[in-house]
């Protein structure tokens, strides 16, 4: 036997299998040549949601969920958070080194150049109502892009691919400034290549009739350090809709949309804005521990709390819990930051959470920074999206260039009727056509 080999024996025929392991992993489709006869489709693996799968190689992002560790192409979070600028982890997301000076100049400039909207989708955005949640404006706005630039579905072509990422990243911003000033009727502020790519989205989100704008460099690193903390996440429910979308050969823009929509669902992305929400429930400290025993007893959720893989401390809470501070000298004290506090206090310290090793997230304080910067809370997914944009592209690549990697499509066990015949309407069971 083997030393990396799984030795199976099928009770139902007495055959015995080797199956090569590799990782830590078996293949599914070597489980195939376990039949209980020549015509049987052979034994397949039932893992609805994903739990135990692993559906791709990756080399971008490495997660030890039972340690609370994070890295970025072997980085770890804190370090990239406390010395990159979010482009140049954006670079390394995408290609796999930190850049040099030259590299990241380049690479500035290349998402500068890209900053601006095609005049047709500011006239695309103005159809919205003004009370358009951000996040459906943004979805539909980047599956617009896919016609104005048609030539992104040559999809294998490394240097368009190249043009087309760059343009995403640099774009998300505008779009999403535009969709704010949409629901105030502000006019749009074009991108201000002067500024870097956080100072220039404050920019187009802020500036009034100032003659140039100037962010408050302590805000703006602040929104640096938590779009570095959303840049990628391994194979979350939005990236694995970005490769599985993408698998179809359909072009960037369509497939970052489908992402997007993914993120946008409440158990994912639309997490931050939930926790604001319930918090404004909470209304104050003193109502905490009720509101945790009403979750305990099973209605609702604590938005902001647990995480598939993490099942200790999130690392990039940690470090926006750090980043709050800093903010907080700026704009003073979020009052609803002590009602977070409280949540975390007693849920931390209560049997159902530690039982179930459930943590506060990403999305727990996220939205609180957020809130306190200005950005209201129908905003927070898509500032989650902005960042996020790189992982999703970054993966859609990588699995692009996977010689393993084929159309995604799972299988299924199949629960319904077994073959059976049409009969005439008037036939059916219960059916009246003909009665008196
Ligand atoms: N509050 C109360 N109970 C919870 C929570 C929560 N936030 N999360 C999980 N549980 C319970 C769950 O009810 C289950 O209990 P039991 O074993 O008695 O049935 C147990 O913990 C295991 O949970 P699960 O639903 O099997 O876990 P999952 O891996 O399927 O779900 C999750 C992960 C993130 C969807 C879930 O924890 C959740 O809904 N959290 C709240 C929403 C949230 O904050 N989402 C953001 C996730 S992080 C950033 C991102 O992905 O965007």
């Amino acid at each position: 036997m083997g030393q990396n080999m799984l030795s199976l024996t099928d009770q139902r025929t007495g055959l015995q299998f080797e199956v090569p392991i590799t990782d830590g992993t078996i293949r599914a489709a070597d489980l195939k040549q376990i039949k209980t006869s020549p015509d049987d489709f052979g034994m397949m693996t039932y893992d609805p949601a994903f739990l135990n799968t692993a559906s791709c190689r990756s080399a971008i992002t490495f997660i030890d969920g039972d340690k609370g560790i994070l890295r970025y192409r072997g980085y770890p979070i804190e370090e990239l958070a406390e010395n990159c600028s979010f482009l140049e982890v954006a670079y390394l997301i995408l290609n796999g080194e930190l850049p040099t000076d030259e590299e990241l100049n380049d690479w500035i400039a290349l998402v500068k150049r890209h900053t601006m909207l095609h005049e047709t989708t500011k006239k695309f955005l103005e159809g919205f109502r003004y009370d358009a949640h951000p996040m459906g404006m943004l979805i539909s706005t980047i599956a617009a892009l896919s016609t104005v630039y048609p030539e992104a579905r040559d999809i294998q072509d490394p240097e368009n691919r190249k043009k087309q990422i760059a343009r995403l990243i640099a774009k998300m911003p505008t779009i999403t400034a535009y969709c704010y000033r949409h629901h105030f009727g502000l006019p749009y502020i074009y991108p201000d290549n002067d500024l870097s790519f956080t100072e220039n989205f404050m920019n187009m989100m802020w500036k009034l009739l100032e003659p140039k704008y100037v962010a408050n460099p302590i805000l703006a690193r602040a929104l640096d350090i938590l779009f570095i903390l959303h840049a990628d996440h391994e194979q979350n429910c939005s990236t694995n809709t970005m490769r599985a979308v993408g698998s179809s050969q359909a072009d960037p823009y369509v497939s970052v949309a489908a992402a997007a929509a993914a993120l946008s669902g409440p158990l994912h992305g639309g997490a931050n804005e939930e926790v604001l929400h319930m918090l404004d429930e909470i209304g104050s400290k003193e109502n905490v521990a009720a509101y945790v025993k009403k979750v305990k007893d099973g209605h609702g959720k604590l938005m902001g709390f647990g995480h598939r893989v993490y099942k200790n401390y999130d690392p990039r809470a940690r470090i926006i819990k750090w980043t709050a501070d800093q903010v907080f000298t700026v704009t003073g004290l979020n009052p609803k930051l002590e009602i977070a506090k409280e949540l975390e206090r007693i849920a931390l310290e209560d049997e159902y959470f530690i039982k179930r090793k459930l943590y506060p997230n990403v999305d727990f304080y996220s939205g609180i920074i957020y809130e306190a910067m200005g950005f209201r809370p129908d905003l927070f997914t898509v500032l989650f999206a902005i960042p996020r944009v790189v992982g999703w592209l970054a993966q859609w690549q990588e699995m692009l260039t996977d010689p393993e990697q084929k159309i995604a499509r799972p299988r299924q066990i199949y629960t319904g009727s077994g073959e059976r015949h049409v009969v005439p309407i008037d036939k059916r069971h219960g059916s009246t056509v003909g009665a008196d």
